[in-house]
Formats: C-alpha cells, structure tokens, sequence
C-alpha cells in the first residue's frame, strides 16, 4: 500500500468515527496521526451543523490539535465517564486485542478508553494482524526504569529505553515518564502478558488492550469507504 492509499483509509476511518458522535456527547481525543482526520471532520461539523460536544484529549497533542480545529475540550476530572472515545491503535488482533503508544500517549489513552461507553479504534488495514507482535511500550517511573527493565527481561522482553526526535536523551512522556519499547515476539496471550506487566512495581502502564474487546469498534478504513469490525 503506498503512502496516498494509507493517508485516504486512514482519512475514510476517522471520517466514519466523527460521523458516529451524537449531538452533547464527550468524546475521548486519542492521539495519532488517524484520530486527527476524526478531529478534523468533528471541527466542521461544529461549524456546519452547530454540534455541541466536550472532548477529553489523551495528550498534548491532542489539545493542541482539538483547539485548532475548534473542539471545546474538558478534563476527565469533569468527566469520568465519557459517551464515546475515539482513538487509533498500531495494531489489532482477531480478539480485538489492541498495541497502542507508539507517540507514547498510552497511559492516559487507556484510562480514557476505560472510562469511554464505546471506543471506536480508527486505522488502515496495515494495523490488522492474526497475531500481535509489535514492540509493546511501557511507560515507566524514571526511578525504577532499571529494575523495571529487568522484569520485563524476565518476562522475555528486549526492553529498550525510547530516545527523544529533536532532544537528547530519553523521551518524557506527558505525564514525565520514561518509555521502554519491549520486543516480545509474537503475543498469542495478550491478556496474560499485560496481567504480568501490570504487577510490575514502577511500571505505570504498557501499552497492551486487553480488557476493551467488548466496547471496542474497530474503523478499518479502506480505498474508498470502510469496514467496521466489532464482536458482536
Ligand atoms: C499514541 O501513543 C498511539 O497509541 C497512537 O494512537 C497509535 O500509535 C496510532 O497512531 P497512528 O494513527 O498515527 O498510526
């Protein structure tokens, strides 16, 4: 698939979601390079249709972005259950079992997507696979990054600490943390790794989706419409 063909699924995916949002919901914002087309259609229909909503951004990137496409944004403070939550992923299994946190935004993507009614996950088919494998990041407390690189060692992983684009060092995350991206192999279990990953002192989060197949809505944007995968 070139770049042109990615760019339209993942705009056709977005568009679909931002068509799904009622009038006074709130709207989970993940982060992504998908989630900004949903944020983008959402933005015009502001302005063309006068349609009310709150979002609840994951990241600063996704205020930065909601702000200038016009979407009032609130906290999860305000909020703690959200209508709907609309977020990309890197990649989704069968299960609808999610790896997210490539723009290491995981952490505060999976409590929105925990606190979210429904989640509609809007990717292009690259994302789709039989099985994960993708890098697993984990978002990890500065103090504890060594020892909880060697927990995640035992676990089978290749932890690796994730360098900053345009800044030395570490990146930090939004909330201040380090990032260990952990090479895992294929994951036929993901329920069971990130049960595993989770008793881990100082790990705060991976970014393994395991718990939200039932909520989950997944938006495959294609060619020239979309396909909509759900579990029931
Ligand atoms: C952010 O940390 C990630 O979880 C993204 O949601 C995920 O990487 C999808 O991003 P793209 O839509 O840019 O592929």
């Amino acid at each position: 698939m070139n770049t042109a063909q990615q760019v339209e699924s993942k705009r056709n995916a977005g568009y679909h979601a931002a068509g799904m949002v009622e009038d006074g919901m709130v709207v989970g914002l993940g982060t992504g390079s998908t989630v900004f087309f949903a944020m983008e259609r959402l933005g015009e229909r502001i302005t063309d249709e006068g349609l009310s909503i709150a979002g609840i951004p994951t990241s600063y990137q996704a205020a930065i972005r909601a702000r200038q496409y016009g979407i009032p944004l609130s906290s999860l403070d305000e909020y703690p259950e959200i209508d709907i939550a609309i977020d990309g992923a890197d990649q989704v299994d069968p299960n609808l079992n999610l790896i997210k946190g490539r723009g290491a935004a995981l952490l505060r993507e999976k409590c929105v997507c925990d606190a979210a009614r429904k989640v509609l996950i809007v990717v292009d088919p690259t994302k789709m696979v039989d099985t994960l494998n993708a890098l697993v990041p984990v978002e990890v407390l500065p103090f504890a990054s060594a020892s909880v690189s060697r927990r995640l060692e035992a676990l089978g992983a290749v932890p690796v600490l994730r360098d900053g684009v345009k800044k030395d060092g570490p990146v930090v995350t939004d909330n201040g943390n380090f990032i260990l991206d952990c090479e895992f192999g294929a994951i036929p279990n993901p329920q069971d790794l990130e049960a595993e990953i989770s008793t881990i002192p100082g790990a705060l989060e991976c970014g393994l989706f395991s718990a939200y197949g039932e909520k989950i809505m997944v938006i495959v944007g294609e060619g020239k419409g979309c396909r909509v995968v759900s579990l029931h």
